[in-house]
């Protein structure tokens, strides 16, 4: 299928896009990747698919090293595809289970570990080293690659986040009644954690999406890129 957004690919570059939950960087990722003829890739899928390796195995997630031992025996690959990436956990597809709610909870906690981000941060590294990517996460611009191309932290209002959150449950038929207190929970444990906690790079392009169309940050995003390439 080609995809409407597609383009040539053009440069190398590595961009990195932050933010919290719901600020829609998912979305603007894989179309700016689409857009560019880039790979998209979701770092919080990695922490996804641990977390549900250790709720799998009854683990505590407290238990910083048994969950490091746990990702070094496993293997986590992040399959770029048009129409959504997929995310195979010891070659099993678990790119739809590691969206559930237990899954979601579950990475908020197992992220909160230093030693289990330097295991992330490593792969992560090694799969976008030779450019072409946009890498999408928490910590993407300050801690996997604090030398990227381009940075972009985007924000919005955290009443216009969990708005967008309700949304994408209610087309998923979930029950969307607890939505706000998880969302503002996992967000604070992001931004506290004493190992690299949310926060945008000091030379990251701050954006505010809260009263911008997706189509509006996606073509800020893509001049930002488009600018970069013609040096
Ligand atoms: O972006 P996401 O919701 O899929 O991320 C899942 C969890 O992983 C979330 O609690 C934040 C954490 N995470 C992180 O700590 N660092 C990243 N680079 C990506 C995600």
């Amino acid at each position: 299928m080609i995809d409407s957004d597609s383009n040539q690919p053009q440069g190398k570059l590595i961009i990195a896009i932050d933010g919290p939950a719901g600020a829609g960087k998912s979305t603007i990722a894989a179309r700016l990747a689409r857009r560019l003829g880039y790979v998209n890739l979701e770092s919080g899928a990695m922490y996804r698919a641990l977390a549900l390796k250790a709720i799998d195995k009854d683990m505590s997630f407290a238990d910083e090293a048994a969950l490091v031992k746990l990702a070094e025996q496993s293997h986590i690959k992040l399959e770029p595809a048009v129409g959504g990436n997929r995310t195979l956990l010891d070659g099993r597809d678990v790119s739809s289970r590691i969206r559930e709610r237990d899954v979601t909870e579950a990475a908020s906690h197992v992220s909160l570990h230093p030693a289990v981000r330097a295991w992330m941060v490593a792969h992560q590294r090694a799969m976008g080293a030779g450019g072409g990517i946009v890498m999408e996460g928490r910590d993407i611009g300050t801690k996997v690659f604090p030398d990227a191309d381009l940075k972009i932290f985007l924000d919005a209002d955290a009443v216009v986040r969990e708005q967008r959150r309700r949304e994408q449950q209610q087309i998923k038929g979930e029950v969307a009644s607890t939505v706000a207190a998880e969302l503002r929970e996992r967000d604070r444990r992001d931004r506290t954690r004493a190992a690299s906690p949310l926060l945008a790079a000091a030379d990251a392009v701050v954006i505010d999406s809260t009263k911008l169309t997706e189509d509006e940050v996606l073509d800020m995003v893509e001049e930002l890129a488009r600018r970069k390439l013609a040096g």
